[in-house]
């Protein structure tokens, strides 16, 4: 499928959930969000029905992402539901690691091919401060239990303010060699005021060669992250969503006033 500008749209985001078990500050209100009520959040069977019909026009590539995607229940047999998909040659999901302990041998017994574990800071500390909530005990323990299950590559996303240069991101960096991971760095963005970049080592923010859609945990198809194009799946019916959301998808990402990364999942 490709768009208007000939691009290949071949990648599909999907947010399973849009609850978190953690709080960072650079993706959640501090007084905390509005969540979708349950009767909004779409069924594993309209997930996978509509993955089907994105596959069938040319989706090579399925993401999981949240919120947090371990917390949305019975996740594991979506994934299976997806992996018996024909035509998904890559299967991955991005999580903040937090539950990987608990699942991450059921995911790759489910059929999931690897993870990309969210990780800002190696300071038990500072990680509780941009976490707000977490034990950053949990994500090592997470982190092994990824490799030993063998999602693999493992990849460590680190949110950086301006440069891979920073304390923090150094830090991360030695680990991440020590540890056999491979390490993408994401400057802070602001979806309302348009502020994004290049993710370094990564396909995202390049708004020329970009090839995904995202699909939000209750049925918006979104061509852009930074845009505020939206296509209800249910309404429309997932092959003219589909169709709509690949002909209008922006040449370029700018503003979007409604979503937060908690529930487009970055
Ligand atoms: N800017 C950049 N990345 C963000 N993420 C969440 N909020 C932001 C933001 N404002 C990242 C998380 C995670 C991925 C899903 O999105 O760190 O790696
Ligand atoms: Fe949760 Fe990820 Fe947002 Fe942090 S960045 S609050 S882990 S969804």
């Amino acid at each position: 499928m490709l768009d208007r500008f000939n691009r290949k749209l071949n990648y599909l985001r999907i947010s399973v959930t849009d609850r978190c078990n953690l709080r960072c500050t650079y993706c959640m209100p501090e007084e905390g969000i509005q969540l979708f009520r349950h009767n909004e959040i779409l069924s594993f069977d309209e997930i996978a029905g509509f993955t089907e019909v994105a596959v069938s026009n040319g989706v090579t590539k399925v993401r999981l992402t949240g919120g947090e995607p371990l917390v949305r229940k019975g996740v594991i047999l979506l994934v299976s539901m997806l992996s018996e998909i024909n035509g998904i040659e890559d299967l991955s999901m991005t999580t903040n690691g937090t539950l990987l302990k608990q699942y991450a041998k059921q995911l790759r017994d489910a059929g999931l091919h690897r993870v990309n574990i969210s990780l800002d800071t190696i300071d038990p500390e500072k990680f509780r401060i941009v976490t707000r909530t977490g034990d950053i005990n949990d994500v090592f323990e997470g982190i092994n239990a990824a490799k030993s299950a063998g999602l693999l590559p493992v990849k460590i996303n680190c949110v950086i303010k301006d440069s891979k240069e920073e304390e923090e991101a150094r830090a991360v960096a030695v680990f991440c060699k020590d540890n056999d991971l491979e390490i993408r760095y994401i400057r802070q963005m602001d979806l309302i005021r348009g502020h994004f970049s290049v993710v370094d080592g990564g396909t995202g923010g390049d708004c020329s060669r970009c090839n995904r859609l995202r699909l939000t945990s209750n049925g918006k198809l979104k061509p852009c992250l930074f845009n505020n194009i939206e296509f209800d799946i249910r309404k429309l019916g997932f092959e003219k969503a589909i169709h709509q959301a690949a002909e209008s998808k922006p040449e370029c990402g700018s503003r979007n006033e409604t979503g937060s990364f908690y529930n487009i999942g970055g």
